[in-house]
């Protein structure tokens, strides 16, 4: 047998094999905040391919923090019948489920959440132009509050553990960051007072769902923008995670402002362009060289980063980024840089890919080429997630 399909522990649980599949969003919960059938028969496809854990895309804590249409905000108990039936058809094939509780806070469009977003400091956001507004102490209470009772719902809903989404430059990733983090009161300046927020998040969690819970947080070992975090800052991060009492980090990276820099690989310029004006047109043309350079695609772009962490922690680390070939995967088990593989765009195309993998030893079956229609499609235009390679005509392609 290959390491890829040893079981491991992740605290409390039990995986079958290596695998994760890393939250996406899927574009597939409705108006009312209810998830539809697509969305039930997406999971049931991944949970039948054999897949170790399965992270959905991230649900809100509330609707100042929903960076995403068409997914649900779970600040309500009504969702939790939705849930438990998600649950129940992921743990029906034998696969766990962790559910991912996220707050946008500056990178949410203030047209969807139709107010002005919030952030730890006033700082604007160069890719958008988007300027947040300073939480006051009692919204930083408040949204602590929101992620236990989320989190609460979560574990409710029959799930196997929690994780909180501290990167790609949503709120908790926010805080952590230097650049987006200005304050000068005890959520702000130095690291000690940067980890207040998730500290005081991850306590309200554990509160609302106990000790032998998991509970995971995501988050970036690089920001891969002046001023952000750095390795450095987050190898420090995550010693302190772990003493909080997280029990496994995924290790990722960048930030949208940065444009592609978690989800590397190609630009989809057509797409792109077909969403702006002139003028936003010609603009593109200066940044995109830039966009193209931090977006350049490498086997395993952050799997350095996690070996690093990896390094300085006990609790599992899961790398997620840019795994397309199994003697990668396998050989960053062996070396133990890491211990779990997530993926993302992979699955997107190939729900059933651990399996094939799995019958058949020999096989390198990913076909994904890291275009990034899928992410340009569910991150910016909302639609349904699928694999938008190759390009249909009337979706603006070749
Ligand atoms: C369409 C799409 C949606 C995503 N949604 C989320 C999300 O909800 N939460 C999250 O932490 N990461 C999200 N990601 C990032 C992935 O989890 C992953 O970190 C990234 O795609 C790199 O992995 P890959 O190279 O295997 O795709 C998303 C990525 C894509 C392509």
């Amino acid at each position: 047998m290959t390491m890829l399909f040893a079981p491991a522990g992740m605290g409390p649980i039990e995986l079958k094999n290596r695998f994760v599949r890393s939250a996406t969003v899927e574009c597939l919960a409705t108006e009312d905040n209810r998830l539809t059938e697509e969305y039930y028969k997406a999971y049931e496809r991944l949970a039948k391919g054999n897949i170790g854990l399965i992270i959905p895309g991230n649900y809100f804590i509330n609707s100042i923090g929903r960076a995403t249409d068409k997914v649900l905000v779970i600040d309500r108990d009504d969702v939790i019948d939705d849930l438990k039936k998600l649950t129940d058809i992921v743990h029906a094939h034998g696969a766990k489920i962790v559910g991912q509780i996220n707050h946008g806070g500056r990178q949410c469009d203030p047209k969807l959440i139709g107010e002005e977003p919030i952030g730890p400091s006033g700082i604007r956001d160069t890719l958008t132009g988007v300027k947040p507004r300073e939480m006051s102490e009692q919204e930083i209470e408040e949204t602590i509050r929101a992620f236990g009772s989320a989190a609460g719902r979560v574990k409710e809903a029959g799930f196997d553990g929690v994780q909180i989404n501290g990167a790609h430059g949503y709120l908790v990733n926010q805080f952590l960051s230097s650049r987006t983090n200005r304050r000068r009161d005890p959520w702000g300046g130095s690291l000690e007072n940067r980890l207040r927020f998730v500290s005081r998040v991850y306590e309200e969690i554990r509160n609302a769902v106990g000790t032998d819970y998991p509970v995971l947080i995501k988050i970036n070992a690089e920001d891969q923008i002046r001023g952000g975090v750095t390795l450095e800052e987050a190898i420090e991060t995550s010693t302190r995670l772990e003493a909080f009492g997280f029990d496994a980090i995924e290790v990722s990276g960048g930030i949208k402002e940065t444009g592609f820099t978690t989800t590397k690989g190609d630009i989809p310029e057509d797409l792109i362009l077909s969403n702006m004006g002139f003028v936003k047109r010609l603009l593109f043309r200066f940044v995109e060289k830039k966009l193209q350079a931090a977006a350049e695609f490498k086997e395993g772009y952050f799997l350095p980063h996690a070996a690093a962490i990896k390094n300085r922690v006990a609790i599992p680390i899961i790398s997620v980024g840019g795994f397309r070939r199994r003697e990668m995967m396998e050989q960053a088990l062996l070396q133990e840089q890491a211990d779990f593989i997530s993926l993302s765009r992979p699955f997107v195309r190939q729900p059933n890919l651990a399996k094939q993998m799995e019958k058949n030893p020999d096989a390198d079956p990913i076909s994904c080429i890291n275009c990034n229609r899928c992410t340009y499609e569910i991150t910016v235009n909302y639609k349904p997630l699928r694999c938008y390679y190759p390009p249909r005509k009337k979706e603006g392609g070749t």
